[in-house]
């Protein structure tokens, strides 16, 4: 049985060969819908669901194939961010949106999630039309790597090491101070968690974004992808 984290660094290591593959096929597998002549946007039978999508402009391929974290791994994750009431929640490639959706309804957030996949988009607010919490959440079909996510006091990740090393400045520029990070199975490079936790098989890692980052970790950094054997 293959884990999630060995699924996510395979498609790292495979990257460059298959992200035209990963990219066509994260936007087939698992849809029922088929894109329309006029929009290239998928259709959708639910009226409630259908904006969001429709009005999605077409993006680029996703950096990482879609791996759900499990339930147990995204409570402890809010629970190890401390989230409470107060809390504005951003989950940066948000799949289906369990971890927004959780935040909502566990503590009466208001949370975003943001996927640069339109199929996962419809998903996840078909679940937050489940879950009763469509008036707290908003999911966004966009490119994270382009997105203002700067009144999050807690954000939460499950990318790949590279992508969240290519997205710690923006995460320094945009955050307050005080703002807590949570990453589900991957690190952020040099910038050394608060806390490390282990849930079962999976690794939660944790930072508090500080007054004055060290420019190191602002600086953009040269993501190099290792090449398929
Ligand atoms: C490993 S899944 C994590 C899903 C969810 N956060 C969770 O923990 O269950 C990564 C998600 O990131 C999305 N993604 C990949 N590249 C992205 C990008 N550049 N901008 C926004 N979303 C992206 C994928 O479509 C996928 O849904």
């Amino acid at each position: 049985m293959i884990s999630p984290q060995t699924s996510l660094l395979q498609s790292l290591s495979h990257r460059l060969a298959l992200a035209t593959v990963i990219g066509l096929s994260l936007i087939s597998a698992g849809c029922s819908t088929t894109p329309t002549a006029t929009t290239g946007q998928p259709e959708t039978a639910d009226p409630a669901v259908a904006p969001a999508v429709a009005q999605a402009p077409a993006l680029r391929s996703p950096d990482v194939i879609y791996v759900p974290t499990p339930q147990a791994v995204v409570d402890r994750m809010l629970a190890i961010a401390k989230v409470n009431s107060k809390d504005k929640l951003y989950d940066l490639g948000s799949g289906d949106g369990r971890i927004p959706i959780t935040a909502a309804r566990k503590f009466g957030i208001r949370a975003t999630g943001i996927d640069i996949n339109p199929e996962r988009i419809r998903e996840a607010n078909i679940n937050a039309k489940k879950a009763g919490v469509t008036d707290r959440v908003r999911f966004l079909n966009q490119d994270l790597f382009q997105s203002k996510f700067s009144d999050a006091t807690v954000v939460t990740l499950y990318l790949l090491p590279e992508l969240n090393v290519k997205l710690r400045p923006q995460l320094l520029s945009q955050l307050k101070p005080g703002t807590r990070i949570v990453s589900h199975a991957f690190d952020m490079g040099d910038w050394k968690p608060d806390r490390i936790e282990q849930v079962g098989g999976s690794t939660i890692y944790f930072w508090t974004v500080p007054a004055n980052p060290p420019a190191n970790l602002r600086a953009s950094q040269v993501v190099r992808y290792p090449v398929a054997p």
